[in-house]
């Protein structure tokens, strides 16, 4: 979460594919790297408009945040890691562009700006504000541990006795809601009414929705699988004994800590969330997600909401 924003220069992306082309309709586009600057251009073949990337959101797909005129764009067109290439920006399928202008992009309304800034930036809004110049970039200590700097000096010195024993109290309800406030808590996904696959990305929503939920058991908190402070772990075998901790395994009799009511797998042993938390893709894009919501999945079974 770290790198959720990066300059153009310490971007490997842009490192890897210092020239990257894409066209639509009347329109052609250029990503081009030289040294730490990367430009995007798009030209209808008569005229042509030409700016400085100034920030990268994103990992592994990419949207790019340009300004011009004084005011901030995100690009119309991103880079997929799943094609290696460009494509329309998620969510702009349906725009048409008229003008260069629309064709470049499409102009963040304040509120979005704030709301970009704030989620994949650390101290980017203050007092409501948008504070682009100080800001820091990608989710930093701080933005989960408020207060961390006299912490992180505490932790230099290897004291963590200091680091603030909220985030550890915190019950898995809670724990949900407090990684929602950027990944989507669940009453913010039924507020924005987000149906469908587009709704797999949000996972306190996925899981909650999960038979095996329960939001007083720290058992599925999302910190029974996953370390905030580590890229998340891509080894299927790896979450199995997280299962376990609450289903038995079929072979043994149930062990004291399984929890009643979570039956033994009939079918498999290892391997749990190859099956029962399949990647789903989003709708349009180039993107998969990992769906939260555990479950049995029956083949040709539309999308549980
Ligand atoms: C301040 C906003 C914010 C909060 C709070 C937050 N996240 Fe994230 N998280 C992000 C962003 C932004 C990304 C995407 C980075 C990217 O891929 O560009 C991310 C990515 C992740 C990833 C994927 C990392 C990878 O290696 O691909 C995991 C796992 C994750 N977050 C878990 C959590 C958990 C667990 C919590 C709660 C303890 C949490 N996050 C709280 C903003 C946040
Ligand atoms: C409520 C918090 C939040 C807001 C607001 C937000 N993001 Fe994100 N964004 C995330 C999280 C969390 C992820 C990590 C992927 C995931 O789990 O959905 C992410 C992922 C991304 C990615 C990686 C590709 C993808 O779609 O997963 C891009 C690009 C991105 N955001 C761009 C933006 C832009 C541009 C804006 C403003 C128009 C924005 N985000 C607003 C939280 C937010
Ligand atoms: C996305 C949110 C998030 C970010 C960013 C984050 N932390 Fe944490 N941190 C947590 C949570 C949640 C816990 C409680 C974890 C637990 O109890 O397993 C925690 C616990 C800790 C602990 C206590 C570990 C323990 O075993 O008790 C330390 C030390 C810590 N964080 C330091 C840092 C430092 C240093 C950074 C920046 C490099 C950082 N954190 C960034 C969410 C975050
Ligand atoms: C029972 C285990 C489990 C719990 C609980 C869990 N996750 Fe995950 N999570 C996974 C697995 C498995 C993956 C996929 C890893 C892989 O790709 O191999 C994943 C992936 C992710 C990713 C990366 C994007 C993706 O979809 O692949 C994010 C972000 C994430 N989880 C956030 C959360 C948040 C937030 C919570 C709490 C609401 C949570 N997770 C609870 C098992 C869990
Ligand atoms: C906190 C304990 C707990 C954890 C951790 C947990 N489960 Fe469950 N799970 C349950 C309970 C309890 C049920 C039964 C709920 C019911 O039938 O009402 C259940 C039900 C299920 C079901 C049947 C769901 C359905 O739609 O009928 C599957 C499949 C499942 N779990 C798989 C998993 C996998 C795979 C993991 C690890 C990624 C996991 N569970 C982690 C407690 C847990
Ligand atoms: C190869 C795919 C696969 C793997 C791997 C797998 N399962 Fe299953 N699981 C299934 C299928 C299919 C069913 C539905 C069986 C049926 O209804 O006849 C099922 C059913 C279940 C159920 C519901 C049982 C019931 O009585 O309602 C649970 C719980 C479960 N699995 C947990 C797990 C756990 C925990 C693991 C890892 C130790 C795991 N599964 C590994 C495919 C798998």
């Amino acid at each position: 979460m770290g790198r959720a924003i990066e300059l153009p220069g310490e971007n490997p992306t842009f490192k890897a594919h210092p020239k990257m082309t894409f066209r639509r309709g009347a329109y052609a586009y250029l990503v081009e790297t030289v040294g730490d600057k990367t430009t995007y251009t798009v030209t209808d073949g008569t005229n042509t408009l030409s700016l400085p990337i100034r920030w990268s959101f994103g990992v592994g797909g990419q949207t790019w945040i340009l300004e011009y005129q004084g005011n901030l764009y995100d690009s119309l067109v991103s880079y997929y890691p799943a094609i290696d290439g460009l494509d329309i920006t998620m969510g702009d399928e349906r725009i048409t562009p008229h003008t260069l202008e629309e064709a470049m992009g499409r102009e963040l309304k304040q509120g979005e700006t704030k709301a970009c800034f704030g989620c994949h930036a650390t101290n980017a809004v203050i007092d409501r504000k948008l504070t682009l110049e100080s800001m820091q970039l990608g989710v930093t200590c701080e933005h989960c541990h408020v207060g961390a700097n006299a912490h992180l000096l505490d932790a230099l010195q290897g004291e963590f006795a200091s680091v603030p024993p909220k985030l550890r109290k915190l019950s898995t309800e809670d724990i949900s809601n407090f990684c929602g406030q950027c990944h989507r808590t669940w009453e913010a996904v039924l507020r924005g009414h987000f149906e469908g696959e587009i709704n797999v990305r949000f996972q306190p929503y996925r899981l909650a929705n999960s038979k095996c939920f329960d939001g007083a058991d720290p058992r599925i908190s999302c910190l029974a699988c996953h370390d905030p402070h580590q890229d998340v772990v891509r080894q299927d075998s790896s979450y199995d004994p997280k299962c376990l901790n609450c289903h038995a395994a079929s072979t043994q009799p149930a062990s004291a800590a399984a929890r009643a009511g979570a039956p033994p797998c009939p079918v498999a042993k290892a391997n749990c969330v190859s099956c029962h938390m399949p990647k789903v893709n989003l709708p349009g894009g180039h993107l998969a997600f990992t769906d939260h919501q555990i479950r049995v999945v029956k083949p040709g079974e539309p999308y549980p909401n």
